[in-house]
């Protein structure tokens, strides 16, 4: 897991890179589908793995929900603090923290997101940090996660470290794992999963695949009981 932060750390952040100026269109998407009929200001949203803000700016302005966000790279949120100071944007909490060990209260948010964040772990820790969001979501709350398939093209890249897991030196995102169909029943347990959608992204030019996604709608309900590894 150390390996994992610091190649996010010292390949990704501190050499200024993912700083997006717009966020993903998908988590908007999202927020507007699962929120339609209700009004999504004084709700706490929470977003894993939130690296340097890209969509939380976003989240704020369109929705004036409570913005929450935490990472495990320090840079990531100092950046990400950084660039709402300068723009004089209020309304965020970020914290440093892992998504295995989430630092709020149980029932505590009314949406979780997660944009391809948990994909970037072993497969013990994707399964830990599911759990801990089922617990800080509130009963009917929704969490929103977006995974990488086995279909994509970064899958066999790099090392392998477990299966269907990569350790990526290359690109310097640290682990990356791949979504079969059975993981995603498997590993998002206890949630209901109300939609699961199948996108790919090409290359205009040269029509290449650029990557393989699942995401997943999910609800709470009720309490875990017996669950499947
Ligand atoms: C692909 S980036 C996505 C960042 C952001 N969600 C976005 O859409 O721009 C993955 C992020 O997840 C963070 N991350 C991966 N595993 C994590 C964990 N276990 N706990 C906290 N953050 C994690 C990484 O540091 C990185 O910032």
């Amino acid at each position: 897991m150390k390996r994992n932060r610091d190649a996010w750390e010292e390949n990704i952040y501190r050499k200024g890179r993912h700083l997006n100026r717009l966020p993903y269109t998908h988590v908007l998407q999202f927020l507007h589908q699962s929120f339609e009929s209700f009004d999504l200001s004084r709700r706490r949203v929470l977003e894993v793995g939130c690296g340097a803000g890209n969509n939380l700016f976003a989240i704020r302005w369109l929705f004036n929900a409570e913005v929450y966000g935490i990472d495990f790279s320090e840079e990531a949120v100092r950046v990400a603090k950084n660039r709402f100071q300068e723009k004089g944007y209020e309304g965020f909490v970020l914290s440093i923290a892992d998504a295995c060990s989430l630092p709020f209260r149980n029932e505590f948010f009314d949406a979780v997101i997660d944009r391809s964040a948990l994909q970037h772990n072993l497969r013990d820790d994707i399964r830990r940090a599911v759990l801990e969001i089922f617990r800080v979501l509130r009963n009917n709350g929704v969490f929103y996660s977006m995974v990488t398939t086995t279909g994509d093209p970064a899958f066999g890249r790099g090392r392998k470290i477990g299966e269907r897991t990569f350790f990526d030196d290359s690109e310097g995102v640290g682990t990356r794992y791949f979504f079969s169909e059975d993981d995603v029943s498997s590993l998002f347990q206890p949630f209901e999963i109300t939609e699961w959608l199948f996108t790919e992204e090409f290359n205009v030019l040269s029509r290449q695949k650029r990557g393989s996604y699942y995401h997943l709608i999910m609800k709470k309900k009720g309490r875990p009981t017996k669950l499947r590894k």
